[in-house]
């Protein structure tokens, strides 16, 4: 098997899960690269419903290593509960399957209490992410590495908490003391400690078979490429897999996931964002409800263009089109095949994503197919109008999709 990449085309929620649950099958290492538990992805175990945020889902097959790169941030009192949840339905979650990079900045509470007190224009997840990232570039941050340490990383903590409070009382949130933000981190540190692992890069390298790399959120939430500021804080594009891991692969499967619509969860230009009876259908039909907040995301047309945008950016040489009988009450379906700006077509060369609040979507409309396709299997199953929809997105997208 090839390398493979898996990075959702649009603004997260594309259906990554279910694609990568498909291709673990065939891998036997899966990588995390970025975010952390701002990302949820539901598993169906026997009769029970688990929705991982941190840990890779090979940990859900026997076999499989699960890798944590070192731009992955770590909530350790969460994280210690997802391994005891996996462990109570049954699953085997030790340094056999999993490991963490010791360069993993930690989530601590005082950084979910800024989450919680500033997050509010961006409608954050309200995990803590962007203060832990915010935490590492001003150098401050507390790491993996400092779990072996606690006397040590109680000091950091201290530091932390005190210039952190300034803020929590510059926003008339409650401030923490340091015995707070200690509480449970012991026990953490305890069950966290035998899956640090100091040269993550060289595990990679070393391992002689195929990688699967797992994107969590989307190119569009991407801190550089995405709407910005109205994105996540890591980079959810093809180049996070390497600056988030510490080495590079030849990863010859690169594939967008691109749902048949769009949704986005939180506050941020979103083109092609139906407010009204249609973008409520889709949301019931597509069961769009954040699986880490219970949000209702917002739904609305495919953005063609944006998913242009996504394919230069990550080289997707494979796209995978998902939940497509979502549309299956449609009468007519849309999707925006150009963006205008003063009433003049915006060149794709000229496109720039800081001005996209500014542009205006031009569609095309294709008609519906009006019939229940969650059966079918292959594609010769689908009705007509369903494979002129797919075949006008390969023709625009010069992509034949999977
Ligand atoms: P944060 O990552 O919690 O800082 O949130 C920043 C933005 O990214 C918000 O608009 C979130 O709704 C969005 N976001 C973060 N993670 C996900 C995800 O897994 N799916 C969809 N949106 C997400």
């Amino acid at each position: 098997m090839p390398n493979t990449i898996v990075i959702g085309a649009q603004w997260g929620d594309e259906g990554k899960g279910k694609i990568i649950d498909t291709l673990s099958e065939r891998y036997n290492v899966i990588i995390r690269y970025q975010g952390g538990c701002n990302a949820g992805h539901t598993v169906i175990i026997g009769d029970k419903k688990y929705i991982l945020h941190s840990i890779p889902s090979g940990i859900l097959r026997q076999g499989v290593l699960n890798i944590i790169g070192n731009n992955v941030v770590i909530d350790p009192l969460k994280f210690l509960k997802e391994i005891n949840d996996l462990r109570n339905v049954g699953l085997e979650v030790s340094p056999e399957n999993l490991r963490i990079s010791d360069k993993c900045h930690l989530t601590l509470s005082y950084l979910n209490k800024l989450d919680e007190a500033t997050g509010k224009k961006v409608e954050t997840t309200g995990r803590g992410i962007g203060p832990t990232y915010t935490d590492k570039t001003k150098r401050i941050g507390i790491r993996t590495f400092d779990l072996l340490d606690l006397k040590r990383l109680e000091g950091k903590v201290r530091e932390n908490t005190e210039s952190t409070n300034y803020m929590l009382k510059y926003c008339n949130a409650t401030v923490l003391n340091v015995d707070e933000v200690m509480e449970g981190l012991s026990e953490a540190s305890e069950g966290i400690i035998p899956f640090i692992h100091p040269n993550i890069g060289s595990l990679i390298l070393g391992y002689d078979g195929s990688l699967l790399y797992e994107g969590a959120q989307g190119t569009l939430l991407d801190i550089d490429h995405g709407t910005y500021p109205y994105v996540t804080s890591s980079n959810p594009t093809i180049g996070g897999a390497f600056t988030g891991t510490g080495v590079y692969v030849n990863l010859e499967n690169r594939i967008g996931i691109l749902k048949a619509y769009t949704t986005r969860v939180g506050n941020g230009p979103f083109p092609t964002e139906q407010d009204n009876e249609i973008g409520e259908r889709l949301r019931k039909m597509g069961g769009e409800f954040g699986a880490t907040t219970g949000r209702p995301r917002r739904c609305g047309w495919l953005d063609l263009f944006i998913a242009k945008y996504s394919i230069i950016i990550n080289g997707f040489n494979q796209i995978a089109l998902t939940k497509l009988d979502v549309l299956d009450q449609e009468d007519t379906i849309k999707l925006c095949i150009k963006y205008e700006l003063n009433g003049r077509e915006v060149r794709f060369e000229d496109f720039t994503i800081n001005r996209i609040e500014e542009y205006t979507p031009v569609y095309k409309e294709l008609p519906g197919w009006k019939k229940n396709i969650s059966e079918a299997r292959k594609i010769g199953y689908l009705p007509e109008n369903a494979r002129k929809y797919i075949g006008f997105i390969e023709d625009y997208l010069g992509s034949k999709l999977q």
